[in-house]
């Protein structure tokens, strides 16, 4: 499959701009912060837009996955139980967390971004500090280092000032920031609806196209404002 990377940004460091060729490969770590529901939705429309998907579950991500979503085995049948079109199957390739020796550990293997989907603040802290010794953490150091799109969804509240500091080198170093952190400006209904907001964010940063309810439309204004 071919990649869709292009120029790096050059002195300011960040991650060269995504282009909407397809398909694109994409590389998803899940680690042990709330909101399994995000990562599952966000591989499940990667899959079906055509695109191939490289997973790394953490300890904890496991145990999120169980916990929040009941997933007992990370295979594509657990994982993407929507999905009718058995080709997809095919473009999920999980690897082992433990196997710091698989392709994604390698800056050789090309990819269009990774996004960690939730992300806790022991791998954010991992990440920022290059001291990762798994293979989610590796990837992502990898990521930065290729200068590829890295997309941070961190999940927790309140945050203490390790957090903020790893922000902000983690930004210097040109990861995205992108807190788990939904809008409610669509009003929406349910949890999915949620869950498709910070989705389509994702997605959009990713530059893969979607039809996921996440754009501002409203033009009415206030009466008397
Ligand atoms: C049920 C559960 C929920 C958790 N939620 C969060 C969370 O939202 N954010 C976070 O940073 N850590 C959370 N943790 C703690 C992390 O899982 C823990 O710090 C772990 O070391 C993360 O390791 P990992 O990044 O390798 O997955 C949670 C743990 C459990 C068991």
């Amino acid at each position: 499959m071919s990649s869709t990377l292009g120029p790096t940004n050059g002195s300011l460091g960040g991650p060269p701009p995504p282009t909407l060729s397809n398909p694109k490969r994409i590389v998803v770590g899940v680690s042990g912060a709330s909101g399994a529901a995000y990562a599952l939705r966000l591989i499940e429309q990667l899959l079906i837009r055509g695109h191939e998907v490289h997973l790394v579950v953490s300890d904890y991500g496991r145990r999120l996955l169980f916990d929040e979503a009941g997933i007992t085995h990370l295979d594509f049948a657990n994982l993407c139980p929507t999905i009718a079109d058995a080709k997809a199957a095919d473009r999920l390739v999980i690897h082992p967390n433990k196997d710091v020796g698989a392709v994604i550990a390698s800056g050789s293997f090309l990819h269009d971004g990774m996004v960690v989907v939730p992300c806790s603040s022991t791998s954010l802290g991992a990440i920022a500090t290059s001291s990762g010794s798994n293979l989610l953490t590796r990837a992502a150091m990898v990521t930065l280092k290729e200068r590829r799109p890295l997309i941070l969804c961190h999940r927790e509240t309140p945050l203490n000032h390790i957090d903020i500091i790893n922000y902000q080198n983690l930004s210097l170093a040109g990861a995205i920031i992108c807190p788990t952190n939904p809008g409610f400006y669509l009003k929406p209904k349910t949890i999915e609806e949620i869950v498709d907001f910070m989705v389509g964010k994702i997605m959009d940063l990713l530059r893969v196209e979607h039809d996921l309810k996440t754009r501002w439309e409203h033009s009415a204004t206030i009466q008397g404002a």
